[in-house]
């Protein structure tokens, strides 16, 4: 116990968490074990973790055959750089081509941040190398999160993430996201239609038209609006901004960074909508957290224009880590679990399920609506249900704080839009159990029933 309270003096001391500052009283919670969708903290506390780390531990904790594949990568062949090769970077890029269903190369780098600046460098250097030297800047969305680096977070649409760390890269600009919600062209409250979708997309045209579009080199996007507050496309958008890049000749790239290995019950988000970006970046799912990686997969026809025997052609952009043989062989493995247990197909048939259990909350005045796509989902909390006022800081925490109580961990989109920062988010391993979910859904119906002296639910036993 002794060393445990030591443990914990000096993380205090030494760590720097992320998203926090010098906080003498702050709390932070250490997490020493984890097993299916849960994890024990340093006193023996179980939580059921609805976001699955980061959004990211999508086959669930405790995968032997995981920590396996790297144990016997490291043994084999612990490190070699990506300007050579090695067996596990070739065996997963071509798994990654089937799972894309089209022709990609794989640029490996370390983390999703990295796959997007990757994804900006690729698509200035390919229009310079194509007859369109001018094109340079990139489109994004408010309320979408593409990283933390200078140009990912320059593309990112959250004033709250960027507040003094300004002035970051130059040429990202910024358009209205589809938020059927809080629509800006119909009354909102609900998923918008067709028509609003084309309004939204014709915003990002717009912006590329008065930009010039010989100066415009790509959008970028996430197929669902993940960490700014789960905000799902209206049916025709995603369409039509595919359409629109086609049109105007900027390169679309798809940050499937969470959306991404089944997150919304696809193997990719942009499955959904039929369309081939021309560039997808991903990350976290794509080991599950086990290692970190990331890849940046562009159409064969753009790596064509990187003429090899060109001085100034070939791409010039190395990382050390980037495509290291442990992750790609977990990787490998990763999306081996997948296929054997079906866990694409599992996310859309329990995301389903969990919204229909969370249908019992959506009366409540304080919720404003219930939304996703696969095991997705965001409860968007509202001052009330007539004004759509977002809901205080206050009240959001104190949900989170009444779901972990009783033994849940849930989300919320913190520090992001000004103002709008008001979603409670879901995002639990693909492997949930059915009750297990269940749990989710009987804890979160007792926090916002507020019925903190009844029967709480029973947290399922140890497996
Ligand atoms: C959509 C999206 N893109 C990019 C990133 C950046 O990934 P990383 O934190 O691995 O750099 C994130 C991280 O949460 C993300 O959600």
């Amino acid at each position: 116990m002794q060393d445990t309270r030591d443990l914990l003096a000096k993380d205090r001391r030494y760590v720097w968490h992320a998203m926090t500052g010098f906080d003498p009283e702050a709390a932070t919670m250490v997490v020493t074990e984890a097993e299916g969708a849960w994890v024990t903290d340093v006193d023996g506390n179980r939580y059921l973790d609805g976001m699955a780390g980061l959004w990211s531990v999508n086959v669930g904790y405790g995968r032997e055959e995981l920590a396996r594949a790297a144990y016997e990568q490291l043994t084999t062949m612990p490190f070699y750089p990506m300007m050579q090769g090695h067996l596990p970077a070739i065996e997963l890029a071509e798994k990654l081509n089937e799972w894309l269903k089209d022709e990609y190369v794989i640029f490996y780098s370390n983390s999703g941040s990295e796959a997007n600046e990757t994804a900006f460098k690729i698509a200035r250097q390919y229009h310079q190398q194509n007859g369109d030297p001018g094109r340079w800047k990139f489109v994004s969305r408010y309320r979408a999160y593409h990283g933390n680096t200078l140009g990912s977070l320059a593309a990112t649409g959250h004033a709250l993430r960027k507040y003094r760390y300004e002035p970051l890269a130059p040429g990202f600009l910024h358009v209205s996201p589809p938020d059927g919600y809080r629509c800006i062209y119909c009354e909102g409250g609900g998923e918008c239609g067709r028509e609003c979708a084309l309004k939204y997309a014709k915003e990002i045209e717009r912006v590329i038209e008065w930009e010039l579009p010989e100066t415009v080199a790509a959008v970028i996007m996430e197929p669902i609006i993940t960490g700014g507050g789960i905000i799902v496309p209206p049916e025709g958008y995603v369409e039509e901004v595919g359409q629109v890049c086609e049109r105007t000749g900027v390169l679309l790239i798809m940050d499937e960074v969470i959306c991404g290995f089944g997150r919304t019950g696809e193997r990719f988000g942009h499955q959904h909508y039929g369309i081939r970006p021309d560039i997808v970046t991903m990350a976290k799912g794509i080991t599950s957290s086990y290692f970190p990686l990331s890849a940046t997969a562009v159409k064969r026809t753009l790596f064509e224009k990187f003429e090899g025997t060109d001085q100034y052609g070939r791409l010039r952009h190395v990382n050390t880590f980037g495509g290291h043989p442990a992750g790609c062989a977990v990787a490998v493995r990763n999306l081996r679990v997948f296929e054997e247990e079906g866990l694409v197909e599992r996310s859309a048939a329990m995301g389903e399920k969990l919204r229909a259990g969370l249908s019992a909350i959506e009366d409540n005045p304080h919720v404003g609506q219930v939304r996703g796509k696969g095991l997705l989902c965001g409860i968007e909390l509202v001052e009330d249900r007539e004004s759509r006022q977002p809901a205080s800081a206050a009240r959001v925490a104190e949900v989170v704080s009444g779901c972990k109580e009783r033994g849940l961990i849930v989300g919320k989109n913190g520090d992001t839009t000004p103002g709008f920062n008001n979603v409670i988010t879901l995002s639990p391993p693909l492997n949930i159990t059915d009750e297990d979910l269940e749990f989710i859904v009987e804890t979160i119906k007792e926090v916002f029933e507020g019925n903190a002296e009844g029967e709480r639910p029973v947290r399922p036993p140890v497996a």
